[in-house]
Parts: structure tokens; C-alpha cells; sequence
């Protein structure tokens, strides 16, 4: 029997059917779901609309039903339309008839949104802890390089040298804002929608703050007919994945490219790379290119729940079930994509020597402009005289380090022998000792301070919101 099925006086179309059930994917929440109704349960006595030992009844039942999911023997029928229903049904057919009034007051509206609340927010320690993992991995092998210096570009042009675990570091500071996001979106996840009903709320006196306290929810949705309609936390979390996938898709980017023949960088480890299927000697960043990829799934995931959403009529519509698939898949991918991209950055091979071999002298011409300021020239002026220096070795075929003093100095006489200790990588990045530069000084307190913020996140885990 359906659960609506009263004022019915037609069989289902089959295909509407397989068009309408959402338990293919819906069935994960069951968890969530039992845990939901136990809470129902409770309230439902506490206002007096069922006995305590109905109450006891439908506990055991739910407890025995859960059992049943736990160990994979619970079996579903093709008449389960979804999670509420197979769950529903299966309690009916454990417990009997005081199985049918456990849904007093409840509509699988505010059920649903119940649900999805609580199953998000199960999952977001796990991705809490997955990011962490990922910082850790960063911070652990930036302070294992310091000494190594790149080129560091802009335009993907040589722009300045910069020290590797720099390059690196710039990551962890992307995770950490996500890492932050998703402990302030934990926040508005855990507003409870349970006891706002169909839409209107109900008559039957039951405790919502009851409700919310025995589920773990920080507040109750303040109207019922947004608490039944409102998906923004769906939307707000695909957001934070799509954005946590696009920075992953950056840093997988530029170790694609330096870890071809071409730069040689770095080296992926071979359990993350994979062979072809016809050359031999092929080793494909396939970790990394998927990292890439995954970004393009997440940011439509987002866009189709947005478009989903967009100019739906007040209330709950059926349109809203879309939002589970996306929401799931999101959760997903990134449970895989957080331990991958770890796995990768911990196993990384850095080459320091291909990095060095391609420090040229082009990339000091700041260097060099900045000397000239050191002896009053206006920085304007600098810029323009070294680019004037930078064109004259162009011209003869030399590095810069290589053109002449009396060269130089009919450029500018501003220039002094003593122009040449520019040409000294190690010093341009150690004299960029400004709080956030790539100075060793600088570098060793950025990564002190991405220490502690990662011990704060530690002692925030698990409390809950901040
Ligand atoms: N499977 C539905 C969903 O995911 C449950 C809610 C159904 N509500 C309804 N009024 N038909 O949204």
C-alpha cells in the first residue's frame, strides 16, 4: 500500500513509477532517517499521542530495522518509493499496526530535509579530517625543501625566483579558507526542520526543541515553509566543494606540467601515476589529471542544483529530490580526491637540480631594477633602465650577468661593479624577507603559523560549531 495512496483509485504507470522512486540513491540516509524517527518516537509520547511502551514498541522496531540495514539484510521491494517508505513499511511489518502512527504530524517534507541535514552532517568531520590530512601532507614536505629554489612565474613567464616549499605553502592557505568555510557553513547545516510538517507546522503538540536537542541540532528552522523548502545548505556546501575542487584542480595543474619531460621538477610517484595501454614507456599523471577533471563535475553539480532551485514556487516541489544525487556525488568524490591528492604530495619526488637548471638571469631583472633604487634611482626610472639592459644582452647573445660594466654604465651611470652580486638566486629570495615572502625567515613563520592553525583545527573538531 502506498503511503498516499487512499484517494487513489488507479495503479501507478510503471515507468512513472522508476521516474518518481528515489530510493536508488535516497536508501544511504537510512541511518539518518531511523535516527530521525527514534527522536519522533520520543516526542510523540512526550506529547501524549502515543503510550510509552507504543513508544518502546516502535524504538525496538526502528533498532531491529536499523540492525537490518547495518548488516546488509535488509531487503527492499519495488513498492519502496523511498528511504521514508521502505523504512516505514519494513517497521510495519516488524511491529504492526502502531507502526502507523509514527508519522502523526510528520510529512516526508520536513522528514526529508531532516534527513539530508543529519546525513550531511555526519560527513562533514570526515572531510574535516580528509583536508587536514592534506595540509599536514603540504606542510610536512614544505619543510622538507626549504633549500630548494624554482622559478617562480606569473603568466606561466619566469618571474622571480621562489623557494619551493613556497610554491607549496600557497596551497595549504587555499585549504585552510575552505577548512574555514566548512566549519562556518556546520553552523547553518544544523538547523532542524522536523515538526514544520507538510508546510504549515501541526496541531498535535509536539516539542520541536525537544526534537532538535535529541538529534544534535544547534537551532529549529524559524518557518515552517522554509524549513520544508529551503536547500541552501545544499547549494552552500556544493559551492564549497566545487571551490575545494577547483583549488585542487590548480595545484594538480602545475605538478602535471613540471612533472613532464619537458621541466622535470618533480616526479609522481608510481602509485599514483598509471601506464598505456600501447606505449611502453608511458607514466600518465592519471591522479592528478582527475584532480583536474573532478572540478568540472563539481562546478556542474552546483550550477544543475542553483538551476534546480531557481524560481521554484513556495513550498516543497518534488524538483527538490534532485538535490540528493549532487550532494551525494560531491561527498564522494571528494572522499576520494582529498586522500589521493594527500597520497600524492607526501610521495612526490622533487628534482632541486632541473629546478636550479632553469634559473636563468633574466628572472633577477627585478633584482637588478631594486638595486638601482638602493642608489636613489626613482623605481619608475629603474624598471625602464633595466629593461633597456635586458634588450642590449638580448641583442648580443649574452646573459645578462655577461654584459660589460661599460655597457651597464652607458645605460645609466647609476650602475656599479658591484651590479653583479645581483646575480646570485639564493640571495634575490633571501633578501624578499617580508612577512609573507619567501625568505627562509619569512617561510619558517608561515609554516609555524599554518602549524598552529592546524592544531586549532584539532581541538575544534568533533566540538562541533565554533
Ligand atoms: N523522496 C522525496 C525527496 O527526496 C521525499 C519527499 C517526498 N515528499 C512529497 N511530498 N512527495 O524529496
Amino acid at each position: 500500500m502506498k503511503l498516499w495512496g487512499g484517494r487513489f483509485g488507479k495503479e501507478t504507470d510503471s515507468r512513472m513509477e522508476a521516474f518518481n522512486a528515489s530510493i536508488q540513491f535516497d536508501r544511504r540516509m537510512w541511518a539518518a532517517d531511523i535516527r530521525g524517527s527514534i527522536a519522533y518516537a520520543r516526542a510523540l509520547e512526550r506529547a501524549g499521542l502515543i503510550s510509552a511502551e507504543e513508544r518502546d514498541v516502535l524504538i525496538r522496531g526502528l533498532e531491529e530495522v536499523a540492525g537490518e540495514f547495518a548488516s546488509g539484510q535488509f531487503v527492499f521491494l519495488p513498492s519502496d518509493e523511498d528511504i521514508h517508505t521502505a523504512v516505514e513499511r519494513r517497521l510495519r511489518e516488524r511491529v504492526g499496526p502502531v507502526a502507523d502512527k509514527l508519522h502523526t504530524g510528520r510529512s516526508r517534507n520536513d522528514q526529508v530535509a531532516t534527513d539530508l541535514r543529519l546525513y550531511l552532517l555526519d560527513e562533514i568531520p570526515v572531510l574535516r579530517r580528509h583536508l587536514k590530512g592534506l595540509q599536514e601532507a603540504i606542510v610536512d614536505r614544505a619543510e622538507e625543501h626549504l633549500e630548494v629554489i624554482m622559478p617562480g612565474y606569473t603568466h606561466l613567464q619566469h618571474a622571480q625566483p621562489i623557494r619551493f616549499s613556497h610554491w607549496l605553502m600557497s596551497f595549504f592557505w587555499a585549504f585552510a579558507r575552505d577548512q574555514e568555510r566548512l566549519r562556518e557553513m556546520e553552523r547553518r547545516v544544523s538547523v532542524l526542520p522536523l515538526g514544520a510538517g507538510a508546510l504549515a507546522g501541526h496541531s498535535l503538540g509536539i516539542d520541536r526543541r525537544y526534537l532538535a536537542e535529541e538529534l544534535g541540532f544547534e537551532a529549529i528552522g524559524e518557518n515552517s515553509v522554509d524549513a520544508v523548502s529551503d536547500r541552501d545548505f545544499v547549494a552552500e556546501f556544493l559551492f564549497w566543494a566545487a571551490l575545494l575542487q577547483v583549488h585542487l584542480s590548480r595545484l594538480a595543474e602545475d605538478l602535471i606540467l613540471w612533472s613532464s619531460a619537458e621541466f622535470g621538477f618533480v616526479e609522481l610517484d608510481e602509485a599514483y601515476a598509471t601506464g598505456s595501454s600501447l606505449m611502453p614507456q608511458k607514466r600518465n599523471p592519471d591522479s592528478l589529471e582527475l584532480l583536474r577533471g573532478k572540478a568540472g563535475r563539481l562546478i556542474g553539480h552546483l550550477t544543475g542544483l542553483l538551476t534546480t532551485l531557481k524560481g521554484l514556487p513556495t513550498g516543497y516541489n518534488k524538483d527538490l529530490q534532485e538535490d540528493k544525487e549532487p550532494l551525494f556525488d560531491a561527498l564522494d568524490t571528494l572522499r576520494l580526491a582529498l586522500p589521493v591528492a594527500a597520497g600524492v604530495i607526501r610521495t612526490l619526488r622533487v628534482h632541486p637540480e632541473r629546478m636550479a637548471a632553469a634559473l636563468d638571469d633574466g628572472i633577477l631583472a627585478t633584482d637588478l631594477a631594486d638595486y638601482l633604487v638602493r642608489r636613489g634611482v626613482p623605481f619608475r626610472q629603474s624598471h625602464y633602465l633595466v629593461g633597456l639592459a635586458v634588450r642590449r644582452a638580448e641583442k648580443l647573445g649574452v646573459p645578462l650577468r655577461s654584459l660589460p660594466l661599460p655597457e651597464f654604465q652607458a645605460i645609466s651611470p647609476a650602475f656599479g661593479p658591484d651590479l653583479y652580486e645581483v646575480f646570485d638566486h639564493h640571495r634575490s629570495v633571501e633578501a624578499r624577507s617580508s612577512e609573507g615572502g619567501t625568505a627562509l625567515s619569512a617561510l619558517r613563520e608561515q609554516i609555524a603559523r599554518a602549524r598552529e592553525v592546524l592544531s586549532l583545527e584539532s581541538s575544534t573538531e568533533r566540538s562541533g560549531v565554533l
